[in-house]
């Protein structure tokens, strides 16, 4: 028996010594301790044995069982752990390595001033609306006091789908649409951003289609001192808080009185500069008291409503701010251009 105890050793350390990975010790395993391995086999015939014998015999694959089991289990660690370090010295990862650029998308510039105007007359409780681009020429035109035939469509170059269908050339007849909507003729505070359309030849600072806010109050007692107000919030908001608003006189078919209203030059404070073409003033946006037949035809009795609108171009806002020449920038989507206005804070 002590022979084959000694053979068994023998044998296990030549197998140990042969041990490639750990599937192989896990065989090993199997080879001497599993129901059918060597040291199993050497207590087979126990029952023949006398008692000393039985005991002996006992101990001694008792004893090679744990030496075994040892070894095995002591070569697997060490297999596990020149695996591990293997495994780690190939997948090695280097710190240092400059990370990978994973481009993100942005804000469009457009969106972005549409966004701030938005958050602006929202926390002024106004509503944000919208109408449709494919409008009448009921809404469009005559329900804002623009009749057929009147010469003011003129300045407002439409695309016609028919006689009566065309592409909005303002943001205008939402606010024909929300006035005709509200049945119950409550008072009205809204906005409303979105893309007009006009037959102009595209050129640097014009553009065949461009985006709008309008804005419309109505209610008791609305008066341009409102109208007024308002606009200073949004010019400071949108401009600086040095900025100061001055009102023109000028005509729109679908208000009386009709202003410009300029910002004072938030280059040079209202010196005079070639951004203000040396006026100290930079034209923004059109306004006026609702005209008393706009507010008939749409339901609101003149004689108890007053109200004032205003229309905004978003390009014109944007190119102001971020000191974009040209109109067509927006919509040739470069990414080099749209970076500019991506930045995060802290990016080269
Ligand atoms: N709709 C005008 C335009 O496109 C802009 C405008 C002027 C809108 C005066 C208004 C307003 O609401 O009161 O030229």
């Amino acid at each position: 028996m002590k022979e084959e105890i000694a053979k068994i050793r023998e044998e296990l350390q030549k197998d140990l010594q042969e041990v490639q990975n750990v599937h192989e010790a896990n065989d090993l395993r199997v080879k001497y301790l599993g129901k059918k391995g060597l040291i199993t086999d050497l207590t087979k015939d126990m029952g023949s044995k006398s008692i000393e014998e039985k005991k002996e015999l006992g101990k001694a694959s008792n004893d090679l069982k744990n030496e075994v089991t040892e070894a095995i289990n002591q070569v697997l660690k060490d297999l596990e752990e020149k695996e591990l370090e293997e495994r780690l010295k190939k997948d090695k990862i280097d710190p240092t390595l400059p990370a990978t650029n994973i481009p993100v998308g942005g804000i469009h510039p457009l969106t972005k001033i549409t966004e701030e105007v938005e958050e602006l007359f929202v926390s002024m409780g106004y509503d944000v609306v919208s109408g449709p681009e494919v409008e009448d020429d009921l809404h469009n035109f005559q329900l804002l006091n623009v009749p057929k035939n009147h010469p003011a469509r003129d300045a407002q170059d439409t695309f016609y789908i028919t006689e009566e269908l065309l592409l909005r050339s303002q943001t205008s007849p939402v606010q024909a649409r929300t006035m005709l909507k509200m049945e119950d003729k409550s008072p009205i505070r809204i906005i409303c951003p979105g893309k007009v359309y006009r037959r102009d030849d595209d050129d640097a600072t014009h553009s065949h289609q461009f985006n709008q806010i309008e804005g419309l109050v109505v209610g008791e007692n609305i008066s341009l001192a409102d109208l007024k107000g308002t606009l200073e919030v949004f010019a400071k908001k949108m401009f600086g808080e040095d900025r100061n608003v001055r009102f023109r006189p000028s005509f729109f078919p679908f208000t009386e009185p009709s202003y410009e209203v300029d910002v004072s030059c938030f280059k040079c404070g209202g010196k005079g500069c070639n951004i203000c073409k040396g006026t100290g003033w930079i034209e923004i946006l059109g306004s006026g008291m609702v005209h008393p037949n706009v507010l008939r035809d749409c339901g609101y009795d003149p004689n108890k409503y007053t109200g004032f609108a205003f229309g905004l171009g978003i390009e014109r806002v944007a190119m102001l701010r971020y000191g974009i020449t040209d109109i067509r920038d927006f919509y040739t989507n470069d990414l080099r251009f749209l970076k500019n206005y991506n930045r995060m804070e802290g990016d080269k």
